[in-house]
């Protein structure tokens, strides 16, 4: 694995691999990896000749300042384990880490994408600016690693249909995998934002899956609004039903049973096309907010 900071050398190494016929392949992540980043990182090295993995905190998609700066840099950490992974197919490896003013040397920039209904719903309105700001730098990466194939976790749902999007509308011709979501043996989704979880909530984090996991149940006997009331209900009475210490509370934001691909919100489970219903929730833990999602 080689480390570049450089854009200018990151577009000579893909060049040069370009030349020799690569196939390459993007894993953006923000750092902080888990397990879950590991696996798109893993499966990118058995699917490509030429792996590029970005560690970037893009500062234009948080649209809370102090999400920002609690966001976790751990890059030796990153480094280390993405040295550890055995490279399989890939002949070489790049982690990507630029600094801000390499990411963007005019200065913030201000291009602005725009989705229509699949950023209009969920996280869209509740961060604004957020996709946009994903969108701009996922680009960029774009550009940079000119990639084969790009691979996303599917635990932000929304992030991938909007990529999907962004592919539509630039036309580039990559191949956008979505990967499963990796889980702790509890159950909880695996993400950076776990670890700023005390350990009292992270005990109770994974009732967020289970309670997912029963509304999957749940979805073959009763409508779409009693299964979504349910899972709300559960949540925000969770700490009644099973007493928490200093006061730990579920905080629902939003849970959405939604069409797989277009995002938009059903009624009925009729009205979900052949990829089916996807529920996501947003749920605010000791301060933390987790996203997860079920497939129906
Ligand atoms: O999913 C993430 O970690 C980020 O949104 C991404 C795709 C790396 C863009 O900054």
């Amino acid at each position: 694995m080689k480390q570049i900071s450089k854009a200018a050398e990151l577009t000579a190494a893909v060049e040069k691999a370009k030349e020799q016929g690569l196939e390459i392949g993007l894993v953006p992540t923000m750092g902080a990896l888990h397990e879950g980043h590991l696996s798109l990182i893993e499966r990118a090295m058995r699917e490509n000749d030429f792996v590029v993995v970005s560690l970037f905190v893009n500062p234009i998609q948080f649209n809370n300042k102090e999400d920002l700066a609690k966001y976790p840099r751990t890059v030796e950490a990153d480094l280390k384990l993405i040295a550890s992974l055995p490279q399989q197919r890939a002949k070489e490896v790049i982690a990507f880490t630029p600094s801000v003013d390499e990411m963007y040397p005019q200065g913030e920039p201000t291009e602005v994408y725009h989705f229509g209904p699949v950023e209009e719903v969920m996280e869209g309105p509740r961060r604004p600016g957020h996709f946009s700001g994903v969108a701009v730098v996922v680009r960029r990466l774009f550009d940079l690693a000119q990639p084969r194939r790009a691979y996303f976790g599917e635990k932000d749902y929304q992030q991938i249909a909007v990529i999907r999007a962004l592919l539509d509308q630039i036309k580039y011709p990559i191949e956008l995998v979505p990967c499963p979501i990796v889980r702790a043996d509890d159950g909880l989704a695996l993400s950076s934002r776990n670890m700023r979880l005390s350990p009292a909530a992270r005990a109770m984090a994974p009732a967020i899956n289970a309670t997912l996991e029963q509304a999957a149940e749940m979805a073959e006997y009763e409508d779409v609004d009693d299964v979504k009331e349910w899972v709300l209900d559960t949540l925000a009475s969770f700490h009644e039903v099973t007493p928490q210490p200093d006061g730990l509370r579920f905080e629902p934001e939003y849970f959405e049973v939604v069409d797989a691909i277009t995002l938009q919100p059903i009624e009925n489970w009729d009205d979900a096309g052949e990829h089916g219903a996807v529920g996501c929730i947003a749920v605010w833990l000791d301060g933390v907010r987790l996203i997860d999602i079920v497939k129906f």
